[in-house]
């Protein structure tokens, strides 16, 4: 299966993503997580995006859509995808339809999570991300570890990210309406929307996503 998904930023996309990909067998790509893994490795690409990742902008697309290709091209040979943070803007959109043209394949499905803005303001102001693995996420109050700052998986330290300071989020959240939402109207028209609710539990909520994709658990 080939899925995109959408959603404010805090909406759960990471949490869900692990848990999807893993029912379904197909990798989980996350630009964020892409980014991220360059800036730890202090490569040239993750030096270029540091600065609009600390803003809350968004990455230029040269570098963007570039980076993503390259993820992708392996994909197929791993039974599709599950596409986490791109596309982010209606020119990424274009170029992926692009690049899944040029293969002859096409998207399933865009699953577009819904959150109201006061419920994911809180779920960023509590998340911590493991440093050994972006999949092991927690949040202080509604999913926290077992011992404070380690990761119950992995023993591994809890961080907060860089960008989740509360002047970032606005700023992310501000870019998502102006950038990102314009592309559920672009996969609107081409009859692949499904929106459900992120509020809940968790295993509720991909329960959700399992049953509007149409696939058994
Ligand atoms: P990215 O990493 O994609 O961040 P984001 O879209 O802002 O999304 P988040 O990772 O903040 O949230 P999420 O929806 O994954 O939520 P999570 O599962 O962690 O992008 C970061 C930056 O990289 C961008 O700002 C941009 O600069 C750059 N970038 C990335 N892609 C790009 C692109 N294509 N083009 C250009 N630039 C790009 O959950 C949040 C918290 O809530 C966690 O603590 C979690 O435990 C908790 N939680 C989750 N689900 C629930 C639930 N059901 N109940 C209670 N708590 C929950
Ligand atoms: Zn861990």
């Amino acid at each position: 299966m080939r899925i995109v998904l959408v959603g404010p930023p805090g909406a759960g996309k990471g949490t869900q993503a692990a848990f999807l990909a893993k029912n379904l067998s197909i990798p989980h790509i996350s630009t964020g997580d892409l980014f991220r893994a360059n800036i730890s490795q202090g490569t040239e690409l993750g030096k270029r995006a540091k600065s609009y990742m600390d803003a809350g902008n968004l990455v230029p697309d040269e570098v963007t859509i570039g980076m993503a290709r390259d993820r992708m091209a392996q994909a197929d040979a791993e039974g599709g995808f599950l596409l986490d943070g791109f596309p982010r803007n209606v020119g990424q959109a274009e170029a992926l339809d692009e690049m899944l043209r040029g293969e002859g394949v096409a998207l399933d499905a865009v699953l577009d999570l819904e959150v109201p803005e006061d419920e994911v303001v809180k779920r960023i102001a509590g998340r911590r991300v493991c440093r050994n693995s972006s999949a092991h996420v927690y949040h202080v109050v509604y999913t926290p570890p077992q011992a404070e700052g380690v990761c119950d998986e992995c023993g591994g330290e809890l961080y907060q990210r860089d960008d989740d300071s509360e002047e970032t989020v606005r700023k992310r959240l501000e870019v998502y309406h102006t950038q990102t939402e314009p592309i559920i109207d672009y996969y609107k028209a081409q009859g692949l929307v499904v929106t459900i609710s992120a509020l809940g539990k968790v295993a509720e909520v991909t329960a959700r996503a399992m049953e509007a994709l149409q696939v058994d658990e």
